[in-house]
Parts: C-alpha cells; structure tokens; sequence
C-alpha cells in the first residue's frame, strides 16, 4: 500500500468509504476522510475553491490496488447491495409509458448491468471492474458512484498527448493477473480522476434531438457564458453527432457509451470496440493474457441481443430522479439560481424529440443542463478529449443531485456550496454572483439544489 501513488490511493480509500458511507442520512453526516482531497500536486489554487488535483504523477511506480482479479473480499465488497435488488426498496425504476416490448427488455437488460464478468466472459486482461453497477449504484442500480477512474497524459507546450501507446489515456487499475497491473507511466505529467456519472434518466437525454442542443449554442448569454457542442463520431453509424454523455459530453447515444465502457472499464471487446486494451500498451503481454477470441461479447440467441445492447436497453429506459420536496426557500432558491445566471448553461428542461420511440418522445427532460462545452478554467481537467479541449468540460446535469454526495468531475466536492465556488473559467462571473449573495438566498439556492 505504501507505494501507491497518490490518486491511487483515493480510489481505495473512497472504495473502502463506500459501504459505511452509502446509507443516505449518513452522506451529509459524515465528512470524508481528510486524505481524499489535496496530496496531489496543485498546480494553482482559486482563493475561492478548494485545491486543484492535477499535475504532476508522483515518481513512485504503481501497485495497484489488487493484485489479481479476485482477492479475498473481491466479490462481497461488489455483490449489489440487498435494498438495490429487483423489487428492494431501491430496485431500479422504469420510465412510464413503456410498451411490454420495452419492459421486458429493461429487465434483459437489468440482469447484464448487474452481471460479474470473469475471466472467462471476457473481463480484462486489464480493466477497472467486473460489472457496470459495481460502479453505478450511488442511490440504487444506475447511479452515480463514489467511484473514480484514472485519465493521464503529458502535455507539453500547451499540447496535449494522451499517450496512447502506453496505454493512456485511462489508467485501468486492475489486471486479471499480476504481471498485466497497468501503472501511470514515468512519461505522464498529467493526471485527472473522473467520478462515476448517474444514469436515472439517461434515455430522455438521448432521445433530445441534437437540433434541440444546437439551439443551445446561438442563445445569447451574459457574462462571459459561451458554450459549444461536442460534435463526435457515432461509433455504429459514423455520423457526426452532438455529444452528451460524459464529462467531457464524449458520447451521443448510450450504445456507444456502452461499448465504450465494457471495453475501458470491464475489458469487454465488442462489434463496434473490438480492439482489446494492451496492458500500458505492451502488444506482447496483450497476446500473452488475452485467450479469448474478439468480439467478445456476443450476441445472446435467446433475445438475440449482445450485452452492450442489453444493458443499452436497460439505460434507455431507467427513469429520472423523481423531484424531492419543494420547500418555499427551495421555491425562492429557483429564482435565485436563475437571477444568478445558473440557468445560462445549467438549462432547466429540453424537449425529448418527437420521432424517440414510445415512453421518450415529446417528454420534459428536466436535466438542469445544456448539454454543451463549457471552458472551466481552472476547474478543467487537464485532459483532452476530442473535441473536448483541456479546459473544457460538459454541464453537469443537475437532476438527481441530491441522491449524490460527492460533486465534480473528480468528486472533490464535498458539499455542493464548495463545488458552485470552484466554477471558473466562462462561470467565474456568474460564480463571484452567487458568492456575493446573502447567505439566506445562498442556503436558499442550495435547498433548491438539494430538492432536484
Ligand atoms: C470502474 C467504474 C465504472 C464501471 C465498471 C462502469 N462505469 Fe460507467 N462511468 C464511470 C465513470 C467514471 C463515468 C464518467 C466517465 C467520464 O466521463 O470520463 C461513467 C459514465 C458512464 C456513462 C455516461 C453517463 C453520463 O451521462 O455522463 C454511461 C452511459 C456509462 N457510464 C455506462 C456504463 C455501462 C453500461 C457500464 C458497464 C458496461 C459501465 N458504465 C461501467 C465509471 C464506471
Ligand atoms: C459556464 C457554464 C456554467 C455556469 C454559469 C454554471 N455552471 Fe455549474 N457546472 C458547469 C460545468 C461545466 C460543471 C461540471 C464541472 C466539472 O466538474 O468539471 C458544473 C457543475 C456544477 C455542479 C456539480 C454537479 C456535479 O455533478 O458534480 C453544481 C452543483 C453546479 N454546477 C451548480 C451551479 C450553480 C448553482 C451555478 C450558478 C451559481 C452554476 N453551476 C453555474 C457549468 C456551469
């Protein structure tokens, strides 16, 4: 454990926070252990947020946190939770409205979100976990995570390079056997934890038609606001489409997402992601570990479907965070946010487009997001992920908040007060607005938040 570089360690120490702290009362209770934030180089701190975590990568080498796929507490510490389970008292919800078609379909779909892979399904040779919800689950299946994954690459002059040939720009921190353990090579001078993402609703913010987003770009903002979409590569159809998902809005449609996370995160290759990851790059380890043929995840006979669109299916039709109590201060606090300019890129609600299939079409998404690029300055992550430049990071959709207890793209946060006061860049302006507010209409706001 001594040698694990810094933002190692604050993977293991949130891991093993996590069951302690998943209860919700608790979350707002119990104060995370101080070792999570700072320990990494600051690079530069806004008087007003707390430290930035990136720079440097320590030059300790790396042990990953598990040697080997399957230590000792490996599979109790990610069984899904009891009050998480079909029918427990978390037990996903679907939207309404849904056909039976599409109901027994999330359900398909339920079974490989929660499914471990092994070995022999395909998991590895290098990878981060063994299912999706052992990440997603923060206020049941789908959910947020307290989780981070690992992104490096060095910059040099200002240019960003992902190191691609050593195996960046995600770290993967496990292997399914010692000798594949990735490490954050010597050769990177950047490193960025990204926190898990919550998936309630996810459908609706697929079925928004991109002219929708686009209209978002050439609305007139104040006070240095600007935005501007990620126009990515659909990895099925090929077309340029307007990016969503993901803190850097790296995805449009939730299949892609999918294929993207089962090769990255669970070291699953598939039609569209059929390449398989090297460990730090290295194609003669890869040929040695990888026994199994790609595309490994294949299509199912029974519903002849393969697990990516399986679990596609189960994101498609998970239902929003419904809106907690709506207090009178929480009433007040809307219009706060708004008069602040919160609204300018956190967008109340879009309008799923018409022709999404039944269940999503024509309904109110209300995400508190637009969807768009933003440059956050100094709250940037220092990754570049085309287009996303280093700076630049999508509106984190606001629904769904209060289910959380950790906030920003690195989870730095640990009240939502502390992460409005770390928005720089294109939210500066609106920022030093909402921190010159009267601490009534400032708590006012923060109810506000609390009740999405
Ligand atoms: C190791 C933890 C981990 C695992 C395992 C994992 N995810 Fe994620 N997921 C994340 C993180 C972290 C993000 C944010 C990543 C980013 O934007 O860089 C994310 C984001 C997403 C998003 C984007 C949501 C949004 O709007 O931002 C989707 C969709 C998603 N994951 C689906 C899946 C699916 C499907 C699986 C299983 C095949 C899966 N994930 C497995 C950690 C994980
Ligand atoms: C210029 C666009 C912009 C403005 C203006 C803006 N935000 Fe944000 N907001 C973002 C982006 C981008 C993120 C994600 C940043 C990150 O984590 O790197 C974010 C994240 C957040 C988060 C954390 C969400 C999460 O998932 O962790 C909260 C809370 C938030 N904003 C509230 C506010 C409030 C309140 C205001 C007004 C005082 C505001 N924002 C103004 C763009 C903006």
């Amino acid at each position: 454990m001594k040698t694990l570089p810094v933002q190692i360690a604050i993977g293991l120490s949130m891991t093993s926070a996590l069951v302690a702290a998943f209860e919700e009362p608790a979350w707002a209770k119990t104060p995370p252990p101080a070792q999570t934030l700072g320990g990494l180089v600051k690079l530069g701190t806004d008087s007003s947020g707390p430290p930035l975590m990136r720079g440097p990568v320590p030059r300790t080498g790396m042990a990953p946190p598990f040697p080997g796929a399957t230590p000792p507490n490996f599979q109790k510490e990610h069984a899904v939770r009891p009050e998480n389970r079909i029918g427990g008292k978390r037990g996903p919800q679907m939207l309404p409205g849904l056909t039976a078609e599409q109901l027994a379909d999330f359900q398909g779909g339920l079974e490989d979100f929660v499914k471990e892979e092994t070995a022999e399904t395909g998991l590895g040779p290098v990878f981060n976990d063994v299912s999706c919800v052992a990440c997603h689950d923060a206020g049941g299946i789908g959910g947020a995570g307290r989780k981070t994954v690992v992104r490096f690459g060095r910059v040099i002059d200002g240019k960003f390079d992902p190191l691609t040939e050593l195996g960046g720009s995600l770290l993967q921190k496990r292997a399914i056997a010692p000798e594949y353990l990735e490490r954050v090579p010597l050769e990177a001078n950047i490193t960025a934890l990204r926190i898990t993402t919550p998936l309630f609703g996810a459908g609706l913010i697929e079925a928004i038609a991109d002219s929708t987003i686009l209209e978002n770009v050439s609305t007139p903002k104040t006070d240095g606001v600007m935005g501007r979409a990620a126009m990515v590569k659909d990895p099925v159809t090929g077309q340029t489409r307007v990016g969503r998902f993901g803190w850097k809005a790296q995805h449009a449609t939730l299949f892609g997402f999918a294929g993207d996370a089962y090769l990255n995160e669970v070291g699953i290759t598939s039609r569209y992601f059929p390449t398989e990851n090297a460990p730090n790059g290295n194609q003669v380890l890869l040929e040695k570990a990888d026994k199994y043929a790609d595309p490994e995840d294949v299509v199912d006979p029974a519903v002849n479907k393969t697990d990516s669109e399986k679990v596609t299916d189960f994101m498609r039709y998970l239902a929003p965070v419904p809106r907690g109590p709506v207090s009178a201060r929480s009433k007040i606090g809307a219009d706060v946010f708004k008069q602040v300019g919160c609204t300018q890129c956190h967008k109340p609600e879009m309008v799923t487009s018409l022709s999404a299939p039944a269940g999503l079409a024509g309904q109110k998404v209300l995400l508190y997001s637009d969807l768009l690029l933003h440059d956050m300055g100094l709250l940037g992550d220092g990754i570049e992920q085309p287009p996303a430049k280093m700076k630049e990071m999508r509106t984190a959709p606001l629904w769904g908040l209060r289910l959380r207890d950790r906030y920003l793209h690195d989870g730095r946060a640990t009240t939502v007060d502390l992460a409005i006061l770390a928005h720089d860049g294109e939210a500066k302006v609106i920022r030093d607005k909402y921190k010159a507010l009267a601490t009534d209409k400032r708590q006012a706001v923060l109810e506000f938040l609390n009740s999405l």
